[in-house]
């Protein structure tokens, strides 16, 4: 890691990890954001390179990575596995702060994945086998009666669908934003190749 700004890096910018820094920022945004502190705008592109970016949770802050959950028949799935990079924003205005990741993307398809589906409620859980995420649907009756028929089919326990399931973003860059006063805003940006590589950290212009 570089040292080159540690000293400059102090309060909520200081440490030499970004992960521990993203989890207090979020742990932080829990106490204070009126819901979804863990939302994140995320960002990917289509076939033809046109950009697209919707909400999703962010459910995992790993080692070195971010952990989301979605159907594997999505728009955003398709330009996830198609392109395997994406980036995200999380911004929480009621700390006027932002971090910004940029990375390489995988699937979380297995134990973690069911492990986080068996967490989820089971109207959820019915849901993600009910619905079809980014295909049109005729009617709203229609996913309901849906809902009512994966309910009989699979009851009250039921294996998480085979087309839904987590990606995991391993960032190449994340960048922590804190509002400051005159618009004279703190930037970090943490930058490295590849898992192993050590951080280069960089204060940025506002
Ligand atoms: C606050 C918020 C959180 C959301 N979280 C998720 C999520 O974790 N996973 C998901 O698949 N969709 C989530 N959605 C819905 C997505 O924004 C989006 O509508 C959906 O995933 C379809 O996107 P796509 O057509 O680009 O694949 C969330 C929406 C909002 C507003």
């Amino acid at each position: 890691m570089s040292d080159q700004n540690n000293a400059d890096r102090s309060g909520i910018f200081a440490g030499d990890d970004p992960f521990d820094i993203a989890r207090a920022w979020l742990k932080e945004a829990e106490a204070s954001e009126p819901n979804d502190a863990n939302a994140i705008a995320l960002s990917t592109v289509d076939a033809s390179g046109l950009p697209n970016a919707r909400m999703v949770l962010l459910k995992e802050i790993e080692d070195a990575a971010f952990v989301f959950y979605t159907n594997y028949g999505s728009a955003k799935a398709q330009e996830l596995d198609s392109a395997e990079k994406a980036a995200f924003v999380m911004h929480h205005k009621s700390l006027r702060r932002q971090i910004r990741v940029r990375g390489v993307i995988s699937r979380e398809d297995g134990p973690q994945a069911d492990a986080y589906y068996a967490s989820r409620s089971l109207k959820s859980r019915l849901g993600a086998w009910a619905s079809q995420q980014s295909r049109p649907l005729s009617s709203r009756a229609a996913l309901v009666t849906e809902v009512a028929k994966v309910t009989a089919k699979h009851g009250t326990a039921p294996k998480r669908p085979p087309f839904w399931g987590g990606y995991r973003l391993e960032p190449v860059e994340i960048e922590f934003w804190a509002d400051g006063a005159f618009r004279l805003h703190d930037r970090f940006r943490w930058t490295r190749t590849g898992r192993d590589a050590h951080w280069q950290v960089d204060r940025l212009n506002p």
